[in-house]
């Protein structure tokens, strides 16, 4: 069958380009979605690659905040001081620098007693925000050089979960501490998805995931429903692409 998936292939010369085009999409997608429906939801991956992109967001003082909702697409279970904290590295590089309500900042706990009473926690809060099945205006996705994408990792039962919206990674492999993340399921029902890498480390991975159909890798298994797939790739990740 013809791959139906409205996905676009970006090349930029670096991550400033990248990030300038994602803030260019998100001001257009924040702006339709609040006149639409009076309210603009993202959701947003850790990783080192969107870090330009908050503090360019962070002088965005003009997007509506105020109406904006944003919630984390995985968490590492460790508490918010410590430097793997995605939340914290949002906060900091983001949050903290624009006029957001803090009841439209929607982190995942790290104080409850465990990573899967953290991931109930976080479905109920999702599945209360949208009322039906979680469906974001725009997720953020970064790639890991093996393949994974959100806290879904390669040849792990998480990649099966089709019930809950987020769920408990446990350690292995090079993963070191527990997760949570969302699922397909959510991720694949939003508007918009954009995947952004950056660097030589990432090429492999990138042809794989878009040239080969039969992937089994996470990244590879992202499938919007009605949304739009975007790779935003800098020149060293794409530069295994055999078209260009
Ligand atoms: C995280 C992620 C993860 C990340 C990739 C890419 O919290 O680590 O959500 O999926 O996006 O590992 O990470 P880099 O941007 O650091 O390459």
């Amino acid at each position: 069958m013809a791959d139906m998936v409205n996905k676009q292939i970006i090349i930029f010369k670096d991550i400033d380009d990248i990030t300038d085009y994602v803030v260019r999409k998100w001001t257009e997608i924040a702006e339709k979605t609040v006149n639409e429906k009076g309210f603009f939801s993202v959701a947003i991956s850790g990783g080192k690659t969107p870090a330009t992109l908050f503090q360019k967001l962070a002088k965005e003082k003009k997007l509506p905040w105020n109406r904006t909702h944003v919630f984390m697409v995985d968490e590492r279970f460790v508490p918010y001081q410590d430097e793997h904290n995605n939340y914290r590295m949002i906060n900091e590089l983001l949050l903290r620098h624009v006029n957001i309500p803090a009841k439209n900042i929607h982190p995942i706990s790290t104080i409850v007693e465990s990573p899967q009473a953290s991931a109930l926690k976080y479905e109920k809060e999702l599945n209360s925000f949208f009322r039906s099945r979680p469906g974001f205006d725009l997720v953020l996705l970064g790639i890991g050089e093996d393949g994974h994408t959100a806290s879904l990792f390669p040849r792990t039962p998480s990649l099966k979960e089709k019930k809950h919206s987020a769920i408990a990674v446990p350690p292995s492999g090079t993963i070191m501490s527990e997760r949570i993340t969302m699922t397909f399921p959510v991720i694949d029902n939003a508007e918009n998805i954009m995947f952004m890498a950056e660097g030589p480390g990432k090429s492999g991975v990138i042809r794989e995931v878009i040239e080969n159909e039969k992937s089994r890798l996470p990244a590879a298994l992202v499938r919007p429903g009605e949304g739009s797939l975007f790779y935003l790739l800098d020149e060293a990740a794409a530069s295994l692409l055999s078209k260009k």
